[in-house]
C-alpha cells in the first residue's frame, strides 16, 4: 500500500517539479542556485568514505521498535544503506545549513549518526541535539561524530513523546529541525506543534519521507497549509518549511532535485 502511494506521489511530484528557470520568488531562486545546485565547498568527503566502508559491515546492533516495544537486531549495512538518508537528501542537509548557519539544530530520530553528520558538518559551531530511542545506534552515532571530529554534539536517549518536550523546554527558541523519527501522522503533528512554539522567524524544519505512507503525506498537507508556515519547498524525499521571508505571500513550491 505504501509502495503504491509513493509511486503514484513521485508521478504526481515529477508532474509538478519546477526547474530553476520557471522559478520568480528571488528566495526560491536562489535556493535553487545555492542548495540545490551545491555552490559550497564540499566538506562531507570524510563522511561519504565512512559511509563506504559502512556498506560491507555486518555488524549487529540491537534497535528498539517503539510500535510493538520489542527489540530486533539490524546490520550496520542495513542501517546505512536502508535507514539512514540517502547521500543525495544529506547533502542537502549539508548545504542547508552551511548556508543559513542556525544556532542551534535539534534532530528527531539520529539512529547510527548518519544524517546529524552531514548537518554538524554544516555548520560546526552550532549545538546540536541529536535524539534517539535505541542505545545501540546513538552509541554507534557517538563514536562516528568523534571520529569525523564535530564538535557541539548532545545527546538524548529516550522516547521522542518525553526526550523532545523536556529539551524544548531548556530552549529559549530552535533553528533548525529535523524530523526523521516516528512517521506517524499523529506523531509528525504533535512534534510539529511542540517545536513551532519555539520557532523564530528565521528557523527552517525538514521533514524527511513526507511521501512515505498517506499519513505522512496528510501530515505534510496540514503543515503546508498551517499559517504560521509561510513558505514550503517540496524536493519529493524532503518538505522544507520557512518562517517568515521578506515580502513573500505565503507559496508552496515544488522543486525538481
Ligand atoms: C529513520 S531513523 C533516523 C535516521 C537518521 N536521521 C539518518 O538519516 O541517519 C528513525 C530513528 O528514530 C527512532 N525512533 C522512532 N520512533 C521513536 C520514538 N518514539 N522515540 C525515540 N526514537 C524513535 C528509531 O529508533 C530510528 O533510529
Amino acid at each position: 500500500m505504501n509502495i503504491f502511494h509513493r509511486g503514484i506521489s513521485f508521478l504526481h511530484y515529477l508532474w509538478r517539479a519546477k526547474t530553476i528557470y520557471y522559478i520568480h520568488s528571488p528566495f526560491v531562486y536562489t535556493f535553487y542556485k545555492t542548495i540545490l545546485s551545491h555552490q559550497h565547498i564540499d566538506n562531507t568527503k570524510s563522511l561519504a568514505t565512512i559511509r563506504k566502508s559502512l556498506a560491507n559491515d555486518h555488524t549487529l546492533l540491537n534497535i528498539k521498535d517503539f510500535g510493538t516495544g520489542f527489540n530486533h537486531q539490524k546490520t550496520l549495512s542495513s542501517l546505512n544503506s536502508k535507514v539512514a538518508i540517502r547521500p543525495k537528501y544529506g547533502q542537502v542537509l549539508y548545504e542547508l545549513v552551511t548556508h543559513f548557519q542556525p544556532k542551534n539544530i535539534i534532530e528527531i530520530g539520529t539512529s547510527i549518526g548518519i544524517s546529524s553528520s552531514y548537518l554538524a558538518l554544516g555548520n560546526p559551531s552550532a549545538i546540536k541535539y541529536c535524539l534517539e530511542g535505541s542505545e545501540a545506534p546513538l552509541h554507534f552515532a557517538k563514536n562516528l561524530h568523534h571520529d569525523l571530529g564535530l564538535k557541539s554534539m548532545k545527546y538524548k536517549l529516550g522516547n521522542f513523546s518525553e526526550i523532545l518536550p523536556a529539551l524544548l523546554e531548556t530552549l529559549n527558541y530552535v533553528d533548525f529541525v529535523f524530523f526523521d523519527g516516528n512517521h506517524t501522522k499523529e506523531a509528525t503533528l504533535e512534534y510539529f506543534e511542540w517545536c513551532v512554539a519555539k520557532a523564530r522567524p528565521e528557523s527552517i524544519f525538514v521533514f524527511d519521507d513526507i511521501y512515505w505512507s498517506k499519513e505522512m503525506t496528510d501530515a505534510w498537507e496540514t503543515i503546508k497549509a498551517d499559517k504560521r508556515v509561510v513558505l514550503t519547498i517540496d524536493i519529493y524525499q524532503l518538505g522544507l518549511c520557512f518562517f517568515k521571508i521578506d515580502k513573500l505571500a505565503k507559496e508552496n513550491f515544488v522543486l525538481l532535485y
